[in-house]
């Protein structure tokens, strides 16, 4: 039996009534998110990996779609719904759904502009939207790439660093450096920068973790003095990561401080704003991240705070310059460089072959506008404050760090009260969210900031509303009660 191209594609009549079919139970699945349960209680999820054996002979489309759509669903565990405060994982825009259904149709490979030609003017389009919100207004100053995500963004970034001081290295690797250089990042920030250090080459411990103030920001002292004792030591300090929005606690690094620190010793200053990065598109937020503009280089993930589906990550740099001495390269079967107005982005970025994933935003913004994320951004604030002062009032809960952003970080009064050790501490804290995660409707994390054991709830999904907030408030209230009690912990009050 021979293959036929519509085995794959199908016919006009297949492709439009599964495609319908699929976009019926997306659209099902885009008015349920206001009630929707984050996943499904405890006793009926679906504990069993799926096994089915490898299919020889496929099975009717209809069919299969319909009972995975309704599988997913089922038995999903919905990061947009409006009752997720967990981590900084979006309720994605329908514009940019549809963008992801024409590229995953057109398929433009991003690698090079010949072949990409439009695909590839949209990403830079808008990368430079970006790069102006930031403050760089002038394209031929500033250059970057999409990227999968704050990760392989932090790690481009770290290169171009290295590149900036040693501009051998790429070819000549790190023996021929003659140095240790070192890195500096607040104890708060992303685990990405160690895994980046180390497959850099530079060494997980290259990363000197600057001690995080109350306000989970960075220590400007300490960093000075930690950049000194590493000078007279004979070390080579190398690259300040600041933090704008830290993953536990959305706290802001200095940056103007930062930037001085960085300007006096000669550093390179990454920001790390994969989340924070977003309030550069408001007007009325962009005083948060002051002195973000004096970067060398920026991550910032629009599958964060910027409501795209996974994923969508961008890596910006002052320095354009530095992108081909660290990741161009020719070989035979890799076309020649473009010598157009933009630079083949194989050449410019740690990726060969390269999805588009900037149209999602740059649709988006085309449909809705900055201004909606404007608005978006202040009413998420504005629910955050709302959340806060809500369950400070049940008298329940103290607040651990103040709330820099949307994520607020919470302990049990009752830990207080009664001078809990920290293990009995974390200990409660992890009951209080079993007992309401088990629920299914909710999801929020635990984390530790400074030491201390803390609950983590964050807004993110842009379809949380006030009566959301009032909802989680009531039943964490409920919950500190239910789970001091359990843990037996009022016996031991005086
Ligand atoms: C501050 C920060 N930087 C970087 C990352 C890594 O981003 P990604 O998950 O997109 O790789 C995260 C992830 O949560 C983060 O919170």
């Amino acid at each position: 039996m021979g293959f036929d191209h519509e085995d794959f594609a199908l016919n006009a009549e297949q492709r439009q009534r599964l495609g319908y079919q699929l976009i019926d139970r997306i659209n099902a699945y885009f008015s349920s998110l206001t009630h929707l349960p984050v996943q499904p209680p405890l006793q009926h999820r679906d504990a069993n990996p799926h096994a089915a054996t490898l299919p020889d002979f496929g099975q009717d489309a209809a069919h299969v779609l319909d009972d995975l759509c309704t599988q997913m669903i089922e038995q999903g565990f919905h990061t947009p719904s409006a009752n997720y405060f967990g981590l900084m994982n979006p309720a994605p825009t329908y514009m940019a759904v549809l963008a992801e259904a024409l590229v995953a149709a057109l398929n433009p490979q991003l690698a090079t502009i010949a072949r990409s030609q439009l695909a590839s003017r949209i990403e830079a389009e808008t990368l430079g939207w970006i790069a102006q919100r930031i403050g760089w207004r002038h394209p031929e100053h500033c250059g970057g790439s999409f990227t999968s995500g704050g990760n392989e963004a932090n790690f481009s970034a770290l290169a171009l660093a290295l590149t900036h001081r040693f501009p051998g290295w790429i070819e000549e690797g790190l023996v021929s450096l003659n140095a240790q250089p070192v890195f500096y990042a607040s104890a708060e920030a992303h685990h990405s920068i160690e895994k980046s250090l180390g497959l850099l080459g530079v060494g997980r411990k290259s990363l000197r973790r600057i001690a995080a103030n109350a306000r989970a920001e960075m220590d400007t002292n300490a960093l000075a003095a930690q950049i000194r004792d590493d000078k007279a030591a004979g070390l080579l300090p190398l690259c300040v990561i600041a933090t704008a929005g830290t993953t536990s606690s959305g706290a802001i690094d200095p940056l103007p401080e930062i930037a001085n620190l960085c300007a006096h010793y000669g550093l390179w200053l990454h920001v790390d704003a994969a989340y924070a990065g977003a309030l550069a598109l408001t007007d009325t937020h962009r005083h948060r991240l002051a002195g973000i503009e004096r970067a060398d280089s920026i991550t910032i993930d629009p599958h964060k705070w910027l409501a795209m589906p996974f994923a969508a990550g961008v890596m910006l740099t002052r320095h354009p310059a530095l992108l081909e001495p660290t990741f161009g390269i020719d070989t035979a079967y890799l076309p020649k460089s473009s010598h157009g107005p933009l630079p083949d982005n194989f050449r410019i970025s740690a990726q060969w072959s390269r999805r588009m994933n900037s149209l999602k935003l740059w649709l988006t913004l085309r449909v809705h506008g900055r201004l909606a994320y404007e608005q978006m951004i202040g009413q998420q604030l504005a629910l955050a404050s709302s959340l806060e002062e809500k369950i400070l009032a049940t008298g329940s809960f103290v607040l651990a760090v103040p709330c820099a952003l949307t994520i607020l970080n919470l302990r049990a009064k009752v830990a207080e009260d009664l001078h809990l050790d920290e293990p009995t501490t974390a200990h409660l804290h992890r009951e209080i969210a079993r007992r309401i995660t088990d629920e299914g409707l909710y999801w929020f994390s635990t984390t530790r900031v400074r030491g201390q054991s803390l609950l983590r709830l964050m807004i993110i999904s842009y379809s949380t509303q006030q009566e959301h907030i009032d909802a989680l408030v009531r039943r964490l209230d409920r919950a500190a009660q239910e789970s001091a009690e359990a843990l037996g912990l009022f016996k031991t009050q005086p």
